[in-house]
């Protein structure tokens, strides 16, 4: 769905918001975009209603296996939110605006804070598979962006700022909830590449160069739009492998799920601890 027109975009928002209007008046604050392998926090949720992307208009459908491609909505650490188990990726062929439609739609439904997860792999020598790490910044380096294109000036200025894509008070947060709860938590930046191959030795070597941590495929996108709507944004990876260059291993994506699973109780807890201090 390239966005042609703001006209356009607004009457294919609506009618996906139409849709989920008629079956739920809720208006959850907390939206959750569950990564890879990371789509279990919603056994935690208390889930009022559970809406099949492919059943939701001008909604894109998630091609890959290990993403269920559901909007969840319902009550998760005594607050309301709306779980996407299933996310969108640049690599299967979605456009930016694509990949950020759904945040629209339920920026519009009542969103005003990102809680977002992924799965990647680790470029700081001091992170091992299985850690997870608080995003505070990112790089941009999937050659697109969702913000190109006819500019909605009623979602965001045309030139959003960039300063503080993660709520500082959100990062604090998370960091007293990870301290107090004994969960070992970096801090660092996530640098999003197109994949869908993993990287060579050498473009790991540049990456961490250039100011990286951590490297994956997602999150970007989803973060930048929310930022140009003026949400609140809390972004937390799991490292699944090490991409160390001087000591690669081969990495399937077997071996990223069950990392992903093995850390994602850290996550779901650190998750739950902010969502029930706000
Ligand atoms: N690159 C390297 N390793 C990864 C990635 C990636 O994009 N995602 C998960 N592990």
């Amino acid at each position: 769905m390239p966005l042609d027109s703001v006209e356009e975009f607004r009457d294919k928002r609506d009618q996906a918001l139409q849709y989920i209007q008629d079956q739920t008046d809720l208006r959850p604050n907390y939206l959750l975009i569950l990564g890879t392998g990371l789509g279990h926090l919603a056994d935690e949720m208390d889930v009022e209603l559970s809406i099949s992307y492919a059943d939701i208009p001008n909604f894109p459908v998630s091609t890959v296996e290990s993403h269920a491609g559901k909007l969840l909505f319902g009550t998760l650490a005594g607050k309301q939110v709306v779980a996407m188990q299933g996310r969108f990726h640049y690599y299967e062929g979605y456009t930016m605006q694509e990949i950020v439609f759904p945040i629209r739609v339920l920026k519009e439904k009542g969103a005003d804070t990102l809680l977002v997860s992924n799965a990647c792999g680790g470029l700081n020598t001091n992170y091992r598979r299985g850690d997870i790490m608080l995003i505070n910044d990112h790089i941009n380096m999937l050659g697109d962006n969702p913000l190109i294109g006819p500019n909605d000036d009623e979602l965001g200025p045309r030139f959003p700022d960039m300063s503080e894509p993660y709520t500082e008070r959100l990062l604090e947060l998370a960091e007293t909830v990870a301290l107090e709860k004994g969960i070992k938590m970096h801090q660092g930046v996530y640098l999003a590449l197109s994949g869908p191959m993993l990287e060579t030795k050498a473009e790991y070597r540049f990456l961490g160069m250039i100011g990286a941590d951590v490297v994956g495929m997602s999150t970007v996108p989803e973060v930048i739009s929310a930022v140009h709507m003026g949400m609140d944004v809390l972004g937390i990876s799991v490292i699944t492998d090490e991409c160390f260059p001087d000591a690669l291993e081969p990495v399937v994506i077997e071996d990223v799920l069950e990392a992903a699973g093995m850390a994602e109780p850290k996550l779901s807890q650190v998750f739950m601890g902010v969502l029930e201090r706000l």
